[in-house]
Order: structure tokens, then sequence, then C-alpha cells
């Protein structure tokens, strides 16, 4: 990969205080990027600048904002472009789980998954997609990197948390309409999904995990639990020049899991 594709380029990244964002603001620093760090919670984000300031020298801005508050968002958007001068990309990576049975789950926790883990997502990228259009860079003006999860795909839908499975299918469409609907400004649209990894959105227990593929008689056909670099790694993929003819993909990485339901 190309020393510091990144550099003169900005990145926004929702959720970056914890998990994949932290791991994916990390590595785009060390390609160069400046870097928006967005998150729900200051102190997260504050830890992930230190972390990242300790061995890069990229500017950083903390934008404190629930994504779900249009209003916040709308703050966030214009803070950025008070500070930099464009946004090549944005990681639409902040979501929380939740519900049980979809049929059996309450209205409050309907509407909390939705509006962080759809509305959100929705909310920031309406925020930036018009400045991001006219930005002179080539051939790609900008990228929209969207996190989806395998319990979103056909395979993956899974019952034991419907509303969480039905947010992240819903993203995945966005993530195909947009790509329809920005290609024609050379703007690409893509999502990275990711099966069962170790991050604080299972309390970083390998065994609630464990238990939990037990339980749903999951076989991983690379049977280890993925770790937050290696989503990172794909993320800095999409956002590198290698990646500039692809879009409306979603790129699934879960060690084989959705391919080996009922086969295994
Ligand atoms: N960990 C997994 O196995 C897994 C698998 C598939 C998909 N995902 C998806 O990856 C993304 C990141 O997950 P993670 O495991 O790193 O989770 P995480 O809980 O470690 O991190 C999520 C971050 O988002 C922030 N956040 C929550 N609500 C917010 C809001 N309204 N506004 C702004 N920030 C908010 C949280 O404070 C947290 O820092 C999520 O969208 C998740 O659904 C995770």
């Amino acid at each position: 990969m190309i020393e510091n594709f990144l550099e003169g380029k900005v990145a926004l990244i929702t959720g970056a205080g914890s998990g994949f964002g932290r791991e994916i603001a990390i590595s785009f620093a060390n390609k160069g990027a400046n870097l928006v760090l967005n998150d729900i919670n200051l102190e997260s984000i504050e830890e992930t600048r230190d972390i990242i300031l300790k061995s890069s020298k990229v500017d950083v801005l903390l934008e404190q904002a629930d994504i779900s508050n249009e209003e916040q968002v709308s703050i966030m958007s214009k803070n950025v472009f008070n500070k930099f001068d464009n946004l090549f990309i944005l990681v639409n990576n902040a979501g929380i789980r939740g519900g049980t049975s979809s049929l059996k789950t309450k209205t409050q926790d309907y509407d909390k998954v939705m509006n962080v883990n759809v509305k959100g997502a929705w909310n920031v990228t309406k925020a930036f997609y018009k400045k991001m259009r006219k930005q002179k860079f080539e051939p790609v003006v900008g990228k929209i990197i969207n996190m989806t999860s395998c319990a979103g795909t056909e395979c993956g839908l899974n019952p034991f948390i419907g509303i969480y499975s039905v947010s992240k299918a819903a993203l995945l469409a966005f993530t195909k309409l947009w790509a329809l609907e920005l290609g024609p400004s050379n703007i690409t649209v893509n999502a990275v999904c990711p099966g069962i990894f170790l991050t604080p959105i299972y309390d970083n227990d390998e065994s609630l995990i464990r238990e939990w593929i037990k339980l749903r008689q999951i076989k991983l056909p690379i049977n280890k639990i993925g770790e937050s670099k290696q989503v990172a790694d794909v993320v800095l993929f999409l956002a590198s020049p290698a990646a500039d003819y692809i879009t409306g993909q979603n790129l699934i990485l879960d060690g084989g899991m959705t391919i080996s339901i009922n086969k295994l």
C-alpha cells in the first residue's frame, strides 16, 4: 500500500471512542489522514486522540455529538468545515446493539436502535455529502464507508437481536442507494460487514461470545473470534486508491460464518 496516501485528506469516524472506530482512526492516522473523531462520549475520543498523537503528527478534531440528533450533527458539520477544507472519508461506524425477538421488542428499544444505526448514518451522510461532492480530488472526490453486520445479511438475520438485524439490513440498503445516488458525483459508497469480533460491544468478553456461538449453533470455518485491526485493515483498503472502482459493495469478514450456515 502506498505510504501516506491519506496525506492532505480528512477522515471523519463516528463512534471513534471504542472498538472498530478507534482502530480505524489509528490506521488512517498511520497513513497521514487528519481526523475528525466523533463519539457521544467525549472522554473516549480524548483517549483515542491521545493514543494517536503518541505516534502520529496529524491534526485531530474532537466532535462530541449524538449522531441520532440532527441538530448536533449539523453543528458537527459546521465545525468540521471551519477547521478543515475537505472531508475525503466518512466512516459511519457508530452503532448499538439491542432488541430481542423483533415482534417482542418495545417501541422505545426499536426507536433507540433504529435512530442510531440507521437514522444516525443518514443524518451524518446528509450533513456532509454536498460539500464532499464539490471537492477536487481525483479520480474519486470522496468515500463513504458504512459499518454493517452479518446480522443484516440474508443468511445472518438473527431473531435474538431482531431490530439490530433490521437496522443493519437497512444500512446495507442505504449503502447501495447512496452508491447509485452519489456515483455520478465520483463518490464511492461501500460497507464493511463484520461477523463476530471482540470489542466493548460484547463487553470484550470472549467466553460470552463463545457461549452465544454455541447457543446459536454457529460454526466458524476459521474458528477464531475476529480482532478490530482486521476490520480496520479492510476499511483502509476501501479508503485506498486500490478500491477506487469499487462501489455499492458489502465486504464481509466473518471467518466464513455466513457461508457455513447449515453446511458444517
Ligand atoms: N463487534 C462486533 O462483533 C460487530 C460485528 C458486526 C458489526 N459491528 C458494528 O460495528 C460498529 C462498531 O462496533 P464496536 O464493536 O466497535 O462497538 P463499540 O460499542 O465498541 O463502539 C461503538 C462506539 O459508538 C459510540 N456511539 C454509540 N451511540 C452513539 C451515538 N448515538 N452517537 C455517536 N456515537 C455513538 C459508542 O460510545 C462507542 O464508542 C457498530 O456499528 C456495530 O454494530 C460490530
